[in-house]
């Protein structure tokens, strides 16, 4: 299924989102759209407020300032309606160890009202717990307790999964295997998931988009994937010239190492090239390089960068 991003509301909204405790602010004035059907990550380091601000998304704390909307509902004054479009795990989720996997899906689904056999079976295929759904949770490892969690989170249909940091302790199958059932969970059942990270690799593989927060506050957020799927990333030409001075002047970009720096795109270096040559600068070479988001994002951050 495509979702066109564009044509439909976001599925959550969060409007000057602001948390304070004592003078301190955790979280400052983040205004951010999460589009429906995407894998949207949320990347900072440790301390750049993630778990602050799920934690309000799913009514864990209130809000100082500004709101929440999820699915049209406002947070503040339409709590019930707005959490119930959301499946979360904050913190490890709360098994039953001596039931097994199975039996704690049944439990869970007796607290929510509409979740029929069929559905539990559906959630368990989505995480692909299938084999081992009978066994008792004290005999699961670390990552087939959080694809528990995950199928609890899921019974109830939620239009937004908020994960935080679901990848901690996961070995890199476990991380794989989280990666493909996410993407699969957004693909067949049109989920919006909302993941946290400090992780920026493991963000480039998972998600659409990518929102960046440091100290609180949005930095920036990134389309991951072009439209057609690939990796989207910014291009930028080095133009190898004799005065870095006057062609600066001339095509603007910044100066390094003795070359023109210009973020643009392809087509345009017939253009910029011809106004260098016409400009009277010898050009000895244009390249192109392709810059990785972490690049992008060290130099956003100047150089402080996330682990
Ligand atoms: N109850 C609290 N009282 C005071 N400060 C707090 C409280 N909870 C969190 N903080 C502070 O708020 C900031 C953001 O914390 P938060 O847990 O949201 O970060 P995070 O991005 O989830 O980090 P991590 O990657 O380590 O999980 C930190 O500086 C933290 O020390
Ligand atoms: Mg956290």
């Amino acid at each position: 299924m495509t979702v066109n991003a564009a044509a439909t509301e976001p599925v959550a909204r969060l409007i000057g989102v602001t948390k304070r405790i004592g003078s301190k602010t955790l979280v400052g004035d983040l205004t951010l759209d999460i589009p429906a059907g995407q894998v949207f990550g949320f990347l900072g380091p440790n301390g750049a407020g993630k778990t602050t601000t799920i934690r309000m998304m799913v009514g864990l704390i209130s809000i100082s300032r500004g709101d929440i909307v999820i699915g049209g509902r406002s947070i503040k004054t339409n709590f019930e309606e707005a959490v119930a479009q959301v499946g979360a795990i904050v913190e490890n989720p709360e098994m039953y160890k001596f039931l097994t996997g199975y039996q704690n899906l049944k439990q869970y689904a007796r607290m929510v009202s509409g979740v029929t056999k069929q559905r539990i079976q559906e959630v368990i295929e989505l995480v692909g717990l299938g084999s081992r759904i009978h066994d008792k949770v004290k005999s699961y490892s670390l990552g087939m307790r959080q694809r528990l969690g995950v199928a609890q989170a899921l019974l109830h249909r939620p239009k937004l999964l908020i994960l935080d940091e679901p990848t901690n302790g996961l070995d890199p199958q476990g991380i794989r295997e989280l990666r493909d059932y996410l993407r699969r969970l957004c693909r067949e059942e049109g989920t919006t998931v909302f993941v946290s990270s400090h992780l920026l690799s493991e963000m480039e593989l998972m998600c659409d988009s990518v929102a960046i927060i440091q100290n609180g506050k949005l930095i920036d957020v990134r389309q991951l994937k072009s439209e057609e799927g690939g990796q989207a990333q910014g291009r930028k030409f080095v133009f190898d010239v004799d005065n870095v001075q006057s062609a600066q002047a001339l095509i603007g970009g910044t100066v390094k190492d003795a070359a023109i720096v210009v973020q643009t795109v392809r087509e345009d270096i017939p253009e910029l090239n011809a106004k260098l040559v016409s400009g009277g600068v010898k050009v000895y070479g244009i390249k192109e390089v392709v810059v990785s988001l972490e690049d992008q994002f060290l130099e956003m951050t100047g150089g402080e960068g996330i682990e």
